[in-house]
């Protein structure tokens, strides 16, 4: 007869053996990834670019779920109460986990308590553009222009509390104008309209638009960063158009549930890192203009201190815009 004392040691060895396998196991099935805007945007893009690599290294599908309404806060609502399993994460950006809550009094979630933040995927410069015909050449006329016809002016976002409305209500603070604005379910859908000249003007990723302003099919008036984008050193910062007050740029991450176990934050993380350090994929992002952060800025703490700043940045921000 073993000694009682082994005999528990041997238990306890045996109940951690069980959970070493268990652990290592994630992911046995594909993984839910939602993203809270209309497919084809700006948050869309980064996450087919990335995910398709993080799919690599987990050897499980990420099956994209595009669920928009709300500037996305409605499908960050349902993925903070999905299983804390890891085979439901979601796409977070400046607006959902930074803006909204300044913007929707009764929010369903807390961007600071309610996540296991899983890592920073980029940060994206927010560029001013306008359908291609809009009668400006450059940013000090675009702003003279709106100041002088902003009962003929239309702006198009993502919804309330979106990445594009939250800069643009910025924008259109600092300028003095408040024209009109329509909520698209993206910047998908909503720079699909600026193209066919639906609508006047708006701010977005550059992820979103710098293809369709290589291709001359948008006018861009300016890239809202101290220094000029590397993927499109023909436009000028905001800074050099005079609106220097107007300096901005967005983030995209990923998060799950709040409760999801800390080994497999550690597996999806470790993915992200290993997809962001990928040659082929680096190069795809630094060619929309996304800026990549360094092995500490993918660090799941990074990212939770993120959201804590960005709360307490926009909130201010935007009660003084009047929002
Ligand atoms: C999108 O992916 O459509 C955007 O991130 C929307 C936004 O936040 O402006």
């Amino acid at each position: 007869m073993k000694p009682i004392g082994t005999a528990i040691v041997m238990a306890a060895f045996a109940l951690a053996a069980g959970a070493i396998p268990a652990a290592a196991a994630f992911p046995e099935r594909a993984i839910t990834l939602i993203v809270p805007f209309a497919a084809g945007g700006p948050g869309d893009t980064v996450v087919r670019l990335i995910g398709a690599h993080m799919a690599r290294t987990l050897g499980q599908p990420i099956v994209v779920e595009n669920v928009a309404g709300a500037g996305g806060t409605s499908a960050i609502s349902r993925g903070a109460r999905a299983d804390a399993d890891g085979y439901t994460i979601m796409l977070g950006n400046m607006g959902t986990h930074g803006a909204a809550p300044a913007q929707y009094p009764d929010l369903k979630y807390n961007p600071a308590k309610d996540f296991a933040p899983i890592g920073l995927m980029v940060t994206t410069p927010i560029m001013i553009v306008a359908r291609k015909t809009f009668p400006a050449r450059n940013l000090r006329e675009f702003v003279d222009y709106l100041r002088n016809n902003q009962d003929k002016v239309v702006e198009a976002h993502a919804g309330v509390g979106s990445v594009s409305h939250t800069t643009c209500t910025l924008l259109q603070s600092i300028m003095g104008t408040k024209t009109a604005r329509v909520a698209y379910r993206g910047t998908g859908p909503s720079i699909n309209d600026l193209i066919a000249e639906h609508v006047d003007f708006g701010c977005d990723q550059i992820v979103n638009v710098a293809p369709h302003i290589q291709a001359g099919t948008l006018k861009a008036f300016g890239v809202a960063t101290a220094k000029r984008s590397a993927a499109m050193k023909d436009v000028p910062t905001t800074r050099e158009g005079g609106l220097q007050e107007f300096e901005v740029s967005a983030w995209i991450a990923l998060f799950a549930p709040k409760g999801t176990p800390q080994h497999v934050v550690g597996k999806l993380n470790d993915a992200l890192v290993k997809a962001l350090d990928d040659e082929g994929t680096r190069a795809r992002l630094l060619d929309l203009g996304s800026e990549i952060p360094d092995r500490a800025g993918r660090a799941p703490d990074a990212l939770q201190e993120l959201v804590v700043r960005e709360v307490a940045r926009w909130t201010p921000v935007l009660k003084a815009a009047g929002q």
